[in-house]
C-alpha cells in the first residue's frame, strides 16, 4: 500500500470552492483506533457549517478533512481493538468535527465510533444513516420516551434527521404527523410512515393541533429546526408534554415561559460530542449497531436523493445549502 492518500481539504473557511484535492500521508491508527478504506460519506448540514466557518471550534486542524459520516472497510486495526478485524464492512462517525473527517481515501477513529455496517444496503448507501440516524435515535430514544399511539409531529420530514425521525417514530408505533413545505417532500413523508403531513407554509400550529392532536397539542414534538422555531414547537406540544431539537444555541431570544406553564420536557442532541470530547465514543458504535438492526429488519431505509463522487464535493455543498433535495446527499470516493 502507498504511504499517501488523495484527500479533499480545507485550508481556510469559505464558499464551497474553497474544497482543494492533495496528496496526503496515510493516517495510522492508534491502539483504540481502526483505519478505514472509504467507500462513501455524505452531505449534513454540519459539515458545511464547518466549511462555512459557522462553527469554527467544531473544525478539524487545518488544512481539514472534513465530513463526519462515512462507509466502508476496516483496514487496519489498533493493538486494543477487539470488535473489528481487517476487510469488516463497517459505518460510523469517527471525525469531521474535532478531528480529521472522511473526505479522503483512508479515515482513522477511535474504534467504538463504528459499527457493522447494515447488510441489507449497498456499503455505500449506509453512509447516508450515521449522522441523521444516530440523531433521530437520540431524539426518540434517548432525550424522550414514545410511546405506542402518542401523536408525534416531526418537522422537517423530508431532511435528512426528519426523514429517520418519521421512520422510527412509526416503528415505535405513533401517529405520526410530518411537515413539509412542497407536495413532493409531503409524499416521500408519507411514504416513509407519516399518518398525516402539514403544509406548514400554509397552515397555522392552532389548526393543525386540532386537526391532528384532539386540539390539546402533540405529546411529542420532533423539532430539528430547533433555535427560534422552538417558539413554534412550544405551541404545538401538549401540557406535560416533550419537544426534542437539535438546535438552540441561537435560541437567545426564545422565550421559555411556556415550559413552566405547561411544565414541559426539553431535550437537546448534539450527536458528536463523544467525538469533540474524546469520551463515551462506545455509545455511537453501540446506537449504529441498533440503527443497523432496524436497518436490516425493514424499519429504516436512507433515501437518496443523489450521488455526487468526491470531486463534485463543491457542488454537493452548493445544493444541500439550498434544501432542495430529499433525504440525503451521498459522496461516493470513485
Ligand atoms: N445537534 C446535532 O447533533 C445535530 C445533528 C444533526 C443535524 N443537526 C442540525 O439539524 C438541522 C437539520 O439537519 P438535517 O440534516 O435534517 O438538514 P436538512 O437535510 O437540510 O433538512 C432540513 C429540513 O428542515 C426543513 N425546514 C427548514 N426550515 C423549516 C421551518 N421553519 N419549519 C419547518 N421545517 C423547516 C426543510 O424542509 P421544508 O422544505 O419542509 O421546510 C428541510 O427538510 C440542521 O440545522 C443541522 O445542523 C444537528
Amino acid at each position: 500500500m502507498s504511504s499517501e492518500m488523495s484527500a479533499y481539504v480545507i485550508e481556510e473557511f469559505g464558499d464551497p470552492d474553497v474544497f482543494e484535492r492533495t496528496t496526503v500521508d496515510v493516517p495510522e491508527p492508534g491502539p483504540d483506533e481502526i483505519r478505514v478504506e472509504v467507500v462513501a460519506s455524505s452531505v449534513n448540514p454540519v459539515d458545511y457549517k464547518i466549511r462555512q466557518g459557522a462553527i469554527p471550534d467544531f473544525a478539524p486542524d487545518f488544512p481539514a478533512r472534513l465530513h463526519c459520516d462515512v462507509a466502508g472497510v476496516v483496514d487496519a486495526v489498533g493493538d486494543e481493538v477487539d470488535a473489528f478485524d481487517e476487510g469488516d464492512e463497517v459505518y460510523g462517525m469517527p471525525g469531521g468535527a474535532g478531528r480529521q473527517g472522511a473526505l479522503a481515501d483512508y479515515v482513522v477513529g477511535h474504534a467504538g465510533t463504528f459499527a457493522r455496517a447494515p447488510e441489507s444496503l449497498p456499503l455505500a448507501d449506509a453512509a447516508a444513516l450515521p449522522v441523521v440516524a444516530l440523531t433521530a435515535w437520540e431524539m426518540l430514544a434517548d432525550k424522550t420516551t414514545v410511546d405506542d399511539g402518542d401523536d408525534v409531529i416531526v418537522y422537517g420530514a423530508s431532511g435528512g434527521v426528519g426523514h429517520i425521525g418519521v421512520q422510527i417514530a412509526d416503528h415505535f408505533d405513533t401517529a405520526v404527523t410530518a411537515t413539509g413545505s412542497s407536495e413532493e417532500k409531503r409524499e416521500l413523508a408519507e411514504r416513509l410512515g407519516a399518518d398525516a403531513t402539514v403544509d406548514y407554509t400554509a397552515t397555522d400550529v392552532e389548526e393543525y393541533v386540532a386537526e391532528h392532536a384532539g386540539g390539546t397539542g402533540f405529546d411529542v414534538v420532533f423539532d430539528p429546526i430547533g433555535d427560534d422555531h422552538l417558539e413554534t414547537a412550544f405551541e404545538a406540544v401538549r401540557p406535560y408534554g416533550s419537544v426534542v431539537t437539535t438546535e438552540s444555541s441561537a435560541a437567545q431570544d426564545v422565550d421559555l415561559a411556556p415550559m413552566h406553564e405547561n411544565s414541559l420536557e426539553l431535550g437537546v442532541v448534539l450527536v458528536i460530542l463523544p467525538v469533540l470530547l474524546g469520551d463515551r465514543q462506545e455509545r455511537i458504535g453501540e446506537e449504529l449497531a441498533e440503527i443497523a438492526d432496524l436497518v436490516d429488519d425493514g424499519a429504516v431505509e436512507p433515501h437518496i436523493d443523489d450521488r455526487y463522487s468526491f470531486d463534485e464535493v463543491a457542488e454537493a455543498h452548493r445544493r444541500a445549502e439550498t434544501g432542495d433535495f430529499l433525504g440525503k446527499l451521498l459522496l461516493v470516493n470513485e
